[in-house]
């Protein structure tokens, strides 16, 4: 079977590792891909929006299954296009991937069903909205959350602390459109431990993946911008069975037959961003894809051959998920100034020597070394028979790394750690 993985970062990385294991698989493209991948995927200069490229290429190198990374070409329509010319293709449609490319999409479906999330409101006039946040200032506290309502590559949320800092994130999102002419949302502000569940899903069916969390603060103990993640870990021992239990028959289960009620069946990995309140489990968000950096530590667990996984979901077929037993703990080692300015171009030594998986986000290979060349660069991850040993030795792995550009969090899996 040739397979095609539609991405360039470290999920799209940890998917062709997944599946180089399939014995299934023959050969494996990645569009565009990163050269850190070429020792398991053929790279394809064609960018993950260029659906007709993609398309064509599909079509004429007789591609048996295509894998969709990111957000932008789910909402781009690849998997309209390509199911449209009869060609099979892992990920939602458009109108499905609606669920993360639209908050106000993801909020009202969740208001209709009854599924657990913050209070919300939207708006698309920013007086309107002004009004509303300075009439609640007068009766309840702060922060309050507002999310502009399209993607923002992760960046589209501001936590407000006061009103004047809520009067600058709607200026921004409403007036000045940095993110696009969209709506904006104000939501609750939901406390708890975050976590993420990730489902394969076909209509109603929903096949459940372990537990992960991410670390989305740039710097250890949770300060610093946010990112588009430090590092993960799975599974997340502050979340129970009985934690998973509701998850998935509260949040995941309806969501999959709401979107099936709405005649907008959802097939491929459902993402669910959620927070453990002291109400229950409710959702912050939900994503039309896996996660980066979840999926570079969910995916080297999973026993099941990927290939079947995902012919399953294509071909309606009935899916069972083997496991292997350990933890797994992925940390990232970023440009010194991501996720503001960096520099790219330095020389990373000792890849060689690490014992653990290397995914590579973003690097390039100049014939002799691999370069930096990316916020986030590469990630590393490890595994143990308990939390603590898996990050003992990513501690100890990563310091193979050399290259005095680049940073890291030394606290990845601490959550779970300390409690
Ligand atoms: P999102 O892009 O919706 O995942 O939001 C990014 C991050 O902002 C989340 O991972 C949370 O840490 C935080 N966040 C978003 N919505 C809320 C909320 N309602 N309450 C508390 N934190 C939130
Ligand atoms: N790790 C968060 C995301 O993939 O959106």
């Amino acid at each position: 079977m040739k397979v095609l993985v539609v991405g360039s970062g470290g999920r799209c990385h940890a998917i062709i590792h997944a599946l180089s294991k399939s014995a299934q698989v023959d050969k494996i493209y990645a569009a565009p891909g990163n050269d850190g991948m070429r020792d398991l995927a053929s790279l394809v200069a064609i960018k993950e929006t260029d659906v007709d490229s993609l398309l064509s290429f599909a079509k004429e190198n007789r591609i048996d299954l295509t894998v969709v990374g990111p957000e932008i070409a789910l909402e781009a329509g690849i998997v309209n296009s390509f199911q449209a010319h009869g060609l099979n293709i892992f990920g939602p449609s458009r109108e499905a991937a609606q669920i993360e490319s639209s908050k106000s999409f993801a909020k009202n479906l969740m208001q209709k069903y009854n599924i657990p999330t913050g209070a919300y409101k939207v708006f698309t006039d920013y007086k309107e909205a002004m009004d509303y946040v300075s009439q609640y200032s007068k009766t309840a506290s702060f922060p309050l959350v507002i999310k502009y309502d399209g993607l923002a590559a992760g960046k589209g949320v501001v936590i407000a602390k006061d009103l004047s800092m809520a009067e600058k994130a709607l200026y921004d999102m409403l007036v000045k459109d940095i993110y696009g002419d969209s709506s904006v949302i104000i939501e609750e502000y939901l406390e708890g431990p975050e976590f993420t569940f990730m489902c394969f899903v076909d209509r109603e069916n929903v096949y459940p993946m372990l537990v992960s969390q991410d670390h989305k603060r740039a710097y250890d103990g949770d300060l610093g911008p946010n990112t588009g993640g430090m590092g993960a870990y799975c599974e997340v021992p502050i979340i129970s069975a009985e934690d998973q239990k509701e998850a998935l028959e509260k949040i995941m289960k309806p969501v999959a037959k709401a979107m099936v009620l709405e005649d907008i069946p959802y097939k491929g990995v459902l993402y669910g961003g959620l927070i453990k309140t002291k109400e229950g489990i409710k959702v912050i968000e939900f994503n039309a894809r896996f996660g980066d950096p979840e999926a570079e530590v969910v995916l080297p667990r999973l026993e099941s051959d990927i290939f079947d996984v995902f012919m399953s979901i294509i071909e309606g077929k009935d899916l069972e998920l083997k496991w292997d037993k350990c933890y797994t703990i992925g940390v990232v080692l970023a440009s010194k100034g991501y996720p503001g300015s960096y520099e790219k171009g330095y020389k990373i030594r000792g890849l060689e020597n690490v014992k653990g998986h290397i995914y590579h986000m973003g690097t390039k290979f100049d014939g002799k070394d691999y370069i930096t060349n990316s916020g986030r660069v590469l990630i590393l991850v490890q595994q143990g028979a308990s939390l603590e040993e898996a990050r003992e030795k990513a501690m100890e792995d990563i310091k193979n790394i050399k290259c005095n550009k680049l940073f890291y969090r030394t606290d990845i899996g601490s959550k779970s750690l300390n409690a």
